[in-house]
């Protein structure tokens, strides 16, 4: 081919950010007006990459862009490419470092633009093991939710090592908002926060992870059931454990209560919390536009907006 495009989402973890790693299930969720878009064109000579972090040739690629090179060279042995000539852009409307999954997103997306330019088939397991090999660079022990969320058209039900399930779900009034906070999310300390409160405090914090996984069960049989009430309340019932668990701060609890006065159904961090973005369930589309300009006038940097009517649509 002479042009190939491959496309993936954003990913917000709905419920069960930090219970997750203690083999709770997570719900995460693909956002698909925040998109990455990568485009490969054949040129005469030459293996160049244009995206925002760096514009020239792939052998040149810097550092701390090891794992989407490694990737790359790893896609050109592996589609017998290493002597074709491409330039290759990558255009992401995903912030980095702010928990929506973006090295995953651009992986996800390189991988299907690459099979679609050499017109090879993929299967979904064969695109999540090849994004692992550049999460693995970026992110040392990945989970797979990201690349899982990233690349899938419905919600995904993610227990640790085991069940990465697509859910379908109705909900076909409501919209989430998503409001970014504008610090970068802190995954590593915010993990090792709730370890050392689990350790120190078990029985402050035990608690508090087993009822995350329980408002996950919850949550996936009210999605199912297209109860938003109920989910909204899960939400800030999940905040509140996130809050005693120590992973929020006083900017996503501002942005919570702002939601909740705007007539949001329910608000939570997303992530790993000390930062990132805040999500908040609106019932109609009206609520939340009313939501995202609240949160911008209380200091959010960016807000998007997902509406869940005709929210299936394939990837
Ligand atoms: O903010 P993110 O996308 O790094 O999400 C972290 C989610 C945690 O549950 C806090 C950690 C994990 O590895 O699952």
């Amino acid at each position: 081919k002479e042009k190939a495009t491959g496309k993936s989402y954003a990913k917000i973890i709905w419920f069960g950010e930090h219970s997750v790693v203690y083999g709770k299930p997570a719900i995460a969720i693909p956002i698909y007006s925040v998109d990455v878009t990568a485009t490969i064109r054949r040129i005469n000579a030459g293996q160049n990459i244009h995206c925002r972090y760096f514009d020239g040739p792939v052998d040149q690629m810097a550092e701390n862009l090891r794992g989407i090179k490694t990737l790359i060279d790893h896609l050109t042995n592996l589609l017998g490419a290493k002597d074709v000539a491409f330039d290759l852009t990558i255009e992401s409307k995903l912030p980095s470092e702010r928990g929506m999954g973006s090295s995953a997103a651009t992986a996800i997306a390189v991988i299907r633009a690459f099979f679609a330019f050499f017109e090879v088939s993929l299967t979904r397991d064969m695109l999540l093991k090849l994004a692992e090999i550049e999460e693995k660079i970026t992110h040392g022990n990945p989970s797979g939710l990201d690349s899982a969320t990233a690349s899938s058209s419905m919600p995904i039900w993610f227990i640790k090592n085991e069940i990465n399930e697509q859910i379908d779900f109705n909900l076909p009034t409501s919209s989430l908002v998503i409001a970014d906070s504008g610090i970068k999310g802190k995954t590593s300390e915010a993990v090792s926060l709730v370890h050392s409160n689990l350790v120190d405090q078990p029985e402050m914090a035990d608690p508090l992870i087993q009822q995350l996984g329980t408002i996950a069960e919850t949550a996936r049989q009210a999605l199912a059931e297209a109860d938003d009430e109920t989910l909204g309340k899960l939400m800030t019932q999940s905040q509140q454990n996130l809050a005693q668990l120590g992973v929020s701060n006083h900017t996503l609890d501002t942005f919570c209560q702002v939601a909740c006065q705007n007539h949001a159904l329910g608000a939570k961090l997303t992530g790993s919390g000390l930062g990132g973005c805040v999500i908040a369930l609106a019932k109609n589309q009206a609520d939340a536009q009313q939501i995202s300009t609240a949160l911008r006038k209380a200091g959010a940097t960016q807000t998007w907006i997902q509406s869940f009517k005709n929210y299936q649509f394939s990837t």
